[in-house]
């Protein structure tokens, strides 16, 4: 039984097309399966052009191996040319042929009327809403009335913490060697040591009072922080979290000068507030990864931790315009 020949020529077109079609559709196919995601991974169009080139390269290789391959591969060509397949068909196929390669050219080369490529905007303004312009971090001004009660709570020894942080106060209450006076000796800053001094000596000023209130408040959104936003916005609060590689859009980097200290407080507030989601399309074409945290964390927490973010980052916000 003869083996099924194919002439050269048209074995070289048939890989050609096979080779194009397993690229296009076959390989993007195989992704939805591997994948399972409800759309197919295209392959990029460099990456069509390489795959293709190479296979022009072998098809030559094996084309051009020996005389006789050559011969074979040319020969209907020189039949189609010389009329072999009859007039009117070489005379469509040299009309149709230079046609269709004159029409690619033209499609390529004109100009198109296109939309300029827009710059991505780093604080985009245009859905911000004025109300929060001039919003004010709460927690950096308590009323005395919130002082007070901070005294009388840290007095009775009974201050209130979030629940995030109290297994580890209690634990090191328990563990700590000796027996800590006070459940505020938690955080040993200066201004915290100096408020416990005048708790114990039952002489406690407004101002020293609110400087422990402020780090007490700080050491919570601390916490927050860490438990948060540390992923992406890292230790450091320099934008480098284990999470931020993944990101084509780094996670900021709070201690750059372009990013938290030249935007107002309100700002910052809504950003966390609304994270990717929220911003307009000036801050595409990629899309932030920051979460919307208006679900998950209460107005106070995000106040805390945006305050702990200025302090870490050893910046201030910048100062709302007078009207
Ligand atoms: C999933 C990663 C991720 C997490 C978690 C995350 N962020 Fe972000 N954050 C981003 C990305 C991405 C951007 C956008 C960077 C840009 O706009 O250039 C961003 C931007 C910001 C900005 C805007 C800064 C500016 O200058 O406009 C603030 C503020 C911010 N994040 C605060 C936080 C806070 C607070 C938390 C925790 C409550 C947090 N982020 C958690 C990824 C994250």
């Amino acid at each position: 039984m003869a083996a099924l020949r194919i002439n050269r020529f048209w074995s070289v077109v048939a890989t050609l097309l096979i080779v194009y079609a397993f690229v296009k559709w076959g390989i993007p196919a195989a992704s939805r399966e591997i994948t399972t995601l409800p759309f197919p991974l295209p392959v990029p169009g460099t990456l069509v052009f390489i795959y293709m080139t190479l296979t022009v390269v072998a098809l030559f290789i094996f084309v051009t191996f020996s005389d006789t391959y050559l011969e074979e591969f040319l020969r209907p060509i020189r039949k189609f040319l010389i009329g072999g397949y009859g007039k009117i068909p070489r005379t469509i196929g040299l009309v149709v042929i230079p046609l269709l390669v004159g029409w690619q050219v033209y499609a390529i080369t004109v100009p198109k009327v296109e939309l300029p490529v827009s710059l991505r905007i780093q604080h985009p303004s245009s859905n911000f809403p004025k109300s929060f312009e001039d919003a004010k971090n709460p927690l950096e001004n308590p009323s005395d009335a919130d002082i007070e009660a901070f005294i009388d709570q840290a007095k009775a020894n009974e201050v209130v913490l979030i629940p995030q942080v109290m297994p580890d106060v209690e634990a090191w209450m328990d563990e700590a060697d000796p027996e800590p006076e006070h459940m505020l000796a938690f955080i040993p800053t200066e201004p915290m040591s100096k408020f416990l001094a005048e708790v114990a000596a039952d002489n406690i000023s407004m101002e020293t009072a609110r400087a422990a209130l402020r780090e007490k408040n700080l050491f919570e959104g601390r916490a927050l922080y860490s438990m948060n936003c540390r992923a992406c916005h890292g230790d450091s609060v320099s934008g480098d979290g284990p999470m931020a590689d993944g990101f084509k859009l780094r996670p900021i980097n709070f201690t750059d000068n372009g990013t938290i200290e030249t935007i107002v407080e309100g700002y910052t507030f809504w950003r966390v507030t609304n994270g990717g989601p929220g911003l307009p399309t000036e801050a595409t074409p990629w899309d932030s990864a920051m979460p919307e945290w208006k679900l998950s964390l209460t107005e106070e927490q995000r106040w805390k931790i945006i305050m702990a973010e200025y302090d870490l980052a050893e910046k201030t916000p910048r100062i709302p315009e007078a009207h």
